[in-house]
């Protein structure tokens, strides 16, 4: 009997670009899938953006749109950049759908009716100025164990301490920069407690990895608290019933967003949903999750799945993390490579290679060394595998038109071929995808072993020899069609045109015991060219330095008892709060209409004898012209200001500096982690003089 079997990686974060840590998971999950599917199971992989929270709805505000546009927009780039890596998600669907919006209240209305529910009054982060409660990441303020400025309000960069934000000393929003005053505010609990027997058990089925069974049984241990799930408007996410102006935590109906993109799959499909979610459910749920986020996934959403009468996951299993070079991704190294740089410059079955040659099914974190990267794939998959095909199937096509011996050459190293493929469908079963490409590097380079020893080469120069040099590559393309049978979850679309060359079907698990004689093949077509290092270069050069201010920091390093007893209880600021001023104070509108400020042409601009920073500007403003020293060098030609309309501070008390007198000031923009200077300029129609208010 098939199994039919539900496949879900976590849902990335709507607030950013996918990045080649993100890579690792969705590589995983989909060679695990593929292979399912080569294996003759009713598989479906399904994905969503994770589209709610705080730090979507505060960048959308930060760009000037709606946060409907802003996931819109990120969830096209996602879909593009998995698309190109060869994700196979049967559906991609987004949290902030319909179909979530009903399976979240439906959760946890059961959750409500089952008394898993509490309410409870607490105290909490409030940004006067911004008027929103704060959730951890965006309080900063002096580390109150060893003083260190400027850390979040979790945790501190410096000395490791844990914490909460009450605790900073001379803490600060990192949203307007005001103080925060402690508020009250009505929230709402899950009771995880309750579920603890519920777990217990779930746990004793084998359901994660030894070292996650570990981990939670720490977790018992320090004792199941209740889980916060609710948020104050203004929050983007779904309001939850019968509770105005408050909000479903995005937590909360993230991994019910795993059930909504199956649900709208089912729609397409015409599939029963409930086959695969109800209580008695005889298929398979299988996530594939980082280990940051095992705390949710193994208690919070079991929970929650048991309490309201769902049927709990079969395998949660868990990835580490990625470094590049032996250390964390860094932009200044410009190691934190985006997913579509590394397509811009390199073949993305190369990382799919690579990543699968590393992950070995357990938690450890995975290095991607890019020199060692280059490396294997040359010397694994162009040297041994390509290679394999490429001499051998010249002279079929050459000498034999295509065609094919009647017979294999060797039988019997062939059938070993045929024997290893248990062991290898046993590896990637476990997610062990290093041993299968250990397993299957063996057996290329057998094979490239047996071309070696028969060298057809030879055997072709020499007169009455042609059955041989036919038998041997026969023998030699048989073996390779094993190999590539086995490498198809991996590379899925070098197998494709491997099955249009050899012309003899899809390849499936199989397809090995089917022998490929008295067979026709099509005209070779090279499958992967070798690695060069200046596209390596090229790539790591286009991630250094400042990166759009979109990337959150990863929240990388070990699944510690600190991170489990304080699960990450936000997403990190997607504006990292270090790049951008913070509010001043408020000033009313009196305050404002002190200032004079002007369009003013700029009819003269200069270099400054003797001064780095500064050009001379004359402006006219209308009425008189101006003097002003303008610290904008660094960004502006002088030539091309020369005539630009702009907008300057008229009444500014003239300074005298050492070289004239400025009388008055332009203003720029600058900031937010990305580098340059911007003068502002009016809009068409603007005359020199008019005020601006
Ligand atoms: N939105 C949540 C998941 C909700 S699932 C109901 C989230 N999103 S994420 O974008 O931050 O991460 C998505 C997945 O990518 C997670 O499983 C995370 O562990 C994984 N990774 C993100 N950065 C990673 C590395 N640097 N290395 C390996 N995996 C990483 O968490
Ligand atoms: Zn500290």
């Amino acid at each position: 009997m098939p199994r039919r079997i539900l496949v879900t990686s976590a849902l990335p974060y709507a607030n950013g670009p996918i990045h080649l840590g993100h890579m690792v998971e969705y590589i995983q999950t989909d060679v695990w899938a593929r292979f399912q599917r080569m294996r003759g199971n009713e598989t479906y992989y399904v994905c969503a953006d994770d589209a709610h929270g705080t730090p979507i709805m505060l960048r959308a505000q930060n760009e000037g749109i709606t946060p409907e546009e802003l996931i819109t927009r990120i969830g096209n780039e996602h879909r593009a950049d998995f698309a190109d890596f060869l994700i196979g998600f049967d559906h991609y669907h987004v949290t902030h759908s319909e179909e979530n919006r009903e399976l979240a209240e439906q959760v946890y209305l059961a959750l409500r009716e089952g008394g898993h529910i509490a309410v409870r009054t607490i105290r909490q982060a409030y940004d006067p100025v911004k008027a929103m409660f704060l959730p951890d990441r965006f309080i900063k303020g002096e580390c109150p164990k060893c003083g260190a400025a400027d850390q979040y309000g979790d945790s501190c960069e410096s000395c490791g301490a844990t914490y909460s934000p009450t605790d900073l000393k001379n803490p600060k929003s990192a949203l307007s920069g005001a103080t925060p005053v402690e508020r009250e505010s009505e929230h709402y609990f899950f009771k995880l407690g309750d579920f603890e027997g519920v777990l217990k058990a779930w746990l004793q089925s084998g359901a994660v990895q030894s070292e996650i069974a570990a981990k939670m049984n720490e977790w018992f241990e320090s004792g199941l608290q209740d889980w916060d799930i609710s948020r104050d408007a203004p929050y983007f996410g779904f309001a939850i019933p019968d509770a105005p102006g408050k909000y479903f935590y995005v937590w909360l109906d993230a991994p019910i967003g795993y059930m909504a993109s199956f649900k709208a799959l089912c729609q397409l499909l015409g599939r029963d949903f409930n086959a695969f979610w109800g209580k008695d459910s005889t298929t398979e749920l299988w996530h594939f999750i980082g280990k940051d986020i095992a705390y949710f996934h193994t208690l919070f959403w079991p929970a929650m799945l048991s309490g309201a009468g769902l049927r709990l996951p079969t395998t949660v299993r868990t990835h580490g993390f990625l470094t590049v070079n032996g250390q964390k991704m860094s932009k200044s190294r410009g190691t934190f490579i985006m997913a579509r740089s590394f397509l811009n410059h390199l073949n993305p079955e190369a990382l799919r290679y690579y990543f699968a040659a590393k992950l070995n099914g357990s938690v450890e974190d995975i290095d991607l060394n890019l020199e060692d990267f280059m490396l294997r794939v040359n010397s694994d998959m162009v040297g041994k595998v390509v290679n394999l095909a490429s001499r051998t199937a010249g002279f079929i096509g050459k000498l034999f038109d295509g065609k094919l011996a009647n017979e294999l050459h060797d039988p019997a190293l062939y059938h070993e071929f045929v024997a290893a493929g248990d062991a290898i469908a046993a590896a990637y079963e476990a997610s062990d995808t290093a041993r299968a490409m250990r397993e299957i590097m063996l057996l290329a380079d057998k094979a490239n072993q047996y071309i070696d020893q028969h060298k057809p080469w030879k055997l072709a120069r020499e007169e009455g020899r042609e059955e041989e040099v036919k038998a041997i590559c026969t023998q030699g393309l048989n073996l390779f069609r094993v190999l590539m049978t086995y490498l198809k979850p991996v590379l899925p679309s070098m197998a494709k045109r491997v099955e249009a060359f050899l012309h003899f079907g899809e390849l499936d698990w199989n397809s090995p015991h089917q022998l490929m004689i008295q067979h026709v093949i099509q005209p070779f077509e090279p499958l992967m060219t070798r690695i060069e290092k200046d596209r390596i270069d090229a790539m790591i050069e286009e991630n250094k330095g400042t990166l759009p201010p979109s990337i959150p920091p990863t929240s990388g390093g070990q699944v510690t008892s600190a991170e489990a007893a304080a699960p990450v209880a936000e997403a990190k600021p997607v504006i990292e709060p270090g790049n951008i001023e913070p509010m001043g104070e408020t000033i009313n509108i009196d305050d404002f209409s002190k200032l004079d400020l002007r369009i003013a042409r700029i009819v003269k601009a200069r270099h400054v004898e003797g001064a780095d920073k500064l050009l001379q500007l004359t402006l006219d403003i209308g009425s008189e012209t101006r003097n002003v020293f303008a610290g904008i060098k660094s960004a502006y030609r002088p030539e091309d200001l020369e005539g630009r309309l702009t907008v300057m501070v008229a009444n500014l008390a003239p300074r005298k500096m050492k070289f004239g007198l400025s009388e008055g000031m332009v203003l720029a923009a600058s900031g937010a982690g990305a580098p340059g200077l911007f003068i502002l300029a009016p809009d068409d129609g603007a005359q020199p003089g008019m005020r601006v208010k």
